[in-house]
């Protein structure tokens, strides 16, 4: 039966990684695939994971199961890390979450569960969007429709093409929004315009679906999350995938997070019944490890504060490397544009064959899109990569 079988290219992020790590010079730089990287060029283990480490270690009494939900104690410390402590939702139990194997975990039970509710779903996705998407989304079997996102020309949301696109959606089409530092561009909705998508979302009936990879690296934990929270505040239904990869550093982990928002508490626990029965057909249970941490590091003041600490030196470590990078950049051309957006990502708006130059002659590794990685710079390889590039322009 496998004969029939073609080879497959891999996909483009991870091969590029491969390569990159397949690349014997010292003095390679990786800006491709997203993973914080410290300033001797790194992608540590969080003190406060280590030390909730520890204390799992000593503490740790059973490998017994979890169950199809994963830890009630994770799943209620990422609610409100999501939706914010005080949030009415929580308190009136319209909200579910669910553990699962990374953000991608989530994606593809929210796609599964898409699809029991109306086996002919529509989503609607930006484009760009992070290129794993597709396979996500669209393996699950549900229609894929591409809404504008970006102006290729100034690399900044073309909010009108948004808009004007949307409104062709039907009701019941799912919308995809980033929660904030936008895969691959780094260009995120003000709150205004998350007001006027929620709006349009409000009164054509649709449902938001929201990927939030990276709260905490673009303004802040809540400054982050205030776009879907107003969101969530005004519709009767909504879902949230949540990785804690970048934000926890917790990679190879696999940990993630699946938030329903329904009408009623009543809705609410018969849709994550359909749920569990879902991720019970999949995986069964998700791992453990990285959510204990997560729990142990959001349950307990003292570590959460050192978690919060480390991870806003990281948010402000990259915004720095926005604004030496761009300033770097300057003579080459306008590229404030990359000190305005938020988190890992942006485009340089270069050509293939140029990233291929970058990569050939300098060991400097970005996506073929031109997606770099700016939590990937450092101060010291900086100078270089900006001189390779004006040279390269
Ligand atoms: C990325 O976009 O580089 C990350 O989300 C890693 C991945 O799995 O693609």
């Amino acid at each position: 039966m496998f004969e029939a079988l073609k080879p497959l290219p891999q996909d483009p992020i991870l091969q590029l990684m491969q390569t990159f790590r397949d690349d014997p010079r010292p003095d390679k730089v990786d800006l491709g695939i997203g993973v914080y990287k410290d300033d001797a060029g790194n992608t540590p283990i969080m003190a406060a994971v280590h030390e909730a480490e520890r204390r799992l270690l000593d503490g740790e009494t059973t490998k017994s199961y979890v169950g199809p939900a994963g830890a009630a104690g994770f799943n209620d410390a990422m609610g409100r890390l999501i939706l914010g402590n005080e949030s009415a939702l929580i308190r009136d139990g319209r909200t579910s979450v669910v553990q699962t194997p990374g953000g991608c975990g989530a994606l593809r039970m929210a796609a599964e569960f898409l699809r029991l509710c109306k086996p002919d779903t529509t989503v609607w996705v930006s484009t760009p969007t992070w290129a794993n998407h597709l396979p996500l989304l669209g393996g699950a079997g549900l229609n894929i429709r591409e809404y504008p996102y970006l102006n290729q020309d100034t690399l900044q949301v073309d909010f009108n093409a948004m808009l004007e696109v949307l409104e062709g959606a039907h009701s019941g089409d799912v919308v995809l929004l980033h929660g904030c530092c936008h895969n691959p561009s780094g260009a995120d909705l003000t709150f205004d315009q998350w007001r006027a998508v929620t709006s349009l979302i409000q009164r054509k009936g649709l449902l938001p679906f929201v990927d939030m990879a990276y709260q905490g690296l673009g303004d802040g934990l809540d400054q982050d999350a205030a776009g879907l929270r107003h969101l969530a505040s005004q519709v009767p239904e909504m879902l949230v995938a949540a990785s804690c990869s970048k934000n926890f550093g917790l990679y190879r982990e696999r940990t993630g997070a699946l938030m329903l928002i329904s009408a009623t508490a009543t809705i609410n626990a018969a849709a994550t019944s359909q749920l569990l029965s879902v991720i019970r057909s999949h995986y069964s249970m998700p791992p453990a490890h990285g959510a204990a941490i997560v729990e142990t590091i959001l349950g307990d003041d003292e570590l959460r504060t050192r978690w919060q600490d480390e991870l806003d030196g990281m948010c402000k470590r990259i915004l720095h490397l926005r604004h030496s990078f761009a300033d770097a950049l300057a003579p080459a051309g306008d590229f404030s544009f990359i000190a305005r957006q938020r988190g890992m990502f942006s485009f340089l708006g270069i050509t293939p064959e140029q990233v291929r130059r970058l990569r050939e002659e300098n060991g400097i590794y970005l996506l073929d899109s031109s997606r770099v990685n700016v939590a990937g710079l450092n101060d010291r390889v900086l100078p270089m990569v900006a001189k390779a590039i004006r040279d390269i322009l």
